[in-house]
């Protein structure tokens, strides 16, 4: 059964850990990440975005494919079902296509007021019907989906009046980028996130473009109150970059690898292992139901 992000998010804050948020790609992306979480005894949540999920054919068939799966799969640790970057459409879709949590990012939205307006009917929205709910504000640097946002540094102001809202975990840029980070990167802004933290209090933030963080950054970053860390673009480079290198060695000609079972098989156990590591590394394994 899926439950919302809610409890296990809360357990993280307490507890001084971060529960990894994985972008799902397909069916093979989520048995990868249920895998991982299983093996670890750690709680997890898989999220789509809107592309991703037009890329599998619609809401409704990732959330069925993450519900069977963790069915079919005895799958015994929490496991939520979240919409990422949701714009205020996108939340309604979810929400009716079975999510357990969604995202609304109003920080694309023509005023903070509009933020303000549409988060505030959606949190009704979520709770009255037992679904977790983040908000955004700040825009997180770089390209996803197509939406792209400066590296803003989220107003700690702004963040109070989205948190008193009554979201259940809220995402702020602090120097984050989606995708991997360029060379020159300042890193993220430890002082904003102590400052904003101050003023949300117990409410778990969210860690956007957790792909290429150095991992001492991470931990810093859940000390000062960071819950949620969000990872895309480190399970499509661990796929692409194992296939290249099966196909490079030739083995891809050997018997009958050309069977997708079997071309994609190193790519896909690479997106486990990686899964794996990183919820070692935020923490969260062997949390389970610690709620
Ligand atoms: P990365 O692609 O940089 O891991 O970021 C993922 C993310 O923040 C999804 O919302």
């Amino acid at each position: 059964m899926l439950v919302n992000a809610t409890q296990m998010l809360k357990a993280a804050k307490k507890g001084h850990y971060g529960i990894a948020a994985f972008n799902t790609n397909d069916l093979e992306w989520t048995r990868s990440i249920l895998l991982a979480a299983e093996a670890t005894q750690s709680p997890v949540i898989i999220q789509c975005t809107s592309g991703a999920a037009k890329w599998q054919q619609g809401f409704k068939v990732v959330r069925d494919v993450v519900n069977d799966l963790v069915d079919y799969m005895n799958i015994t640790v929490p496991v939520a079902m979240h919409l990422d970057h949701g714009t205020y459409e996108d939340c309604f879709k979810a929400i009716d296509a079975g999510f357990t949590s969604i995202m609304y990012d109003g920080s694309h939205e023509a005023s903070f007021d509009i933020n303000v307006e549409h988060t505030k009917e959606l949190v009704k929205l979520a709770h009255s019907k037992g679904l977790s709910i983040e908000a955004e504000v700040g825009g997180i640097g770089g390209t996803e989906d197509g939406v792209t946002a400066q590296g803003e540094l989220a107003d700690p102001e702004e963040c109070k009046a989205i948190a008193d809202l009554g979201v259940d975990f809220l995402a702020c840029g602090i120097g984050n980028i989606h995708g991997p980070y360029p060379a020159n990167w300042a890193g993220l802004n430890f002082d904003q996130l102590a400052k904003i933290q101050a003023l949300t209090g117990e409410l778990p933030l969210v860690l956007h473009g957790g792909t290429g963080i150095p991992k001492e950054q991470v931990l810093k970053a859940v000390s000062l109150g960071v819950s949620k860390i969000n990872i895309n673009t480190d399970l499509q480079l661990v796929f692409a970059r194992t296939t290249r290198e099966f196909v490079e060695s030739g083995k891809d000609l050997e018997g009958k690898n050309y069977d997708p079972r079997k071309f994609l098989k190193p790519g896909f156990d690479a997106m486990q292992a990686k899964a794996e590591s990183l919820i070692r590394d935020f923490g969260s394994d062997g949390k389970g139901w610690d709620f």
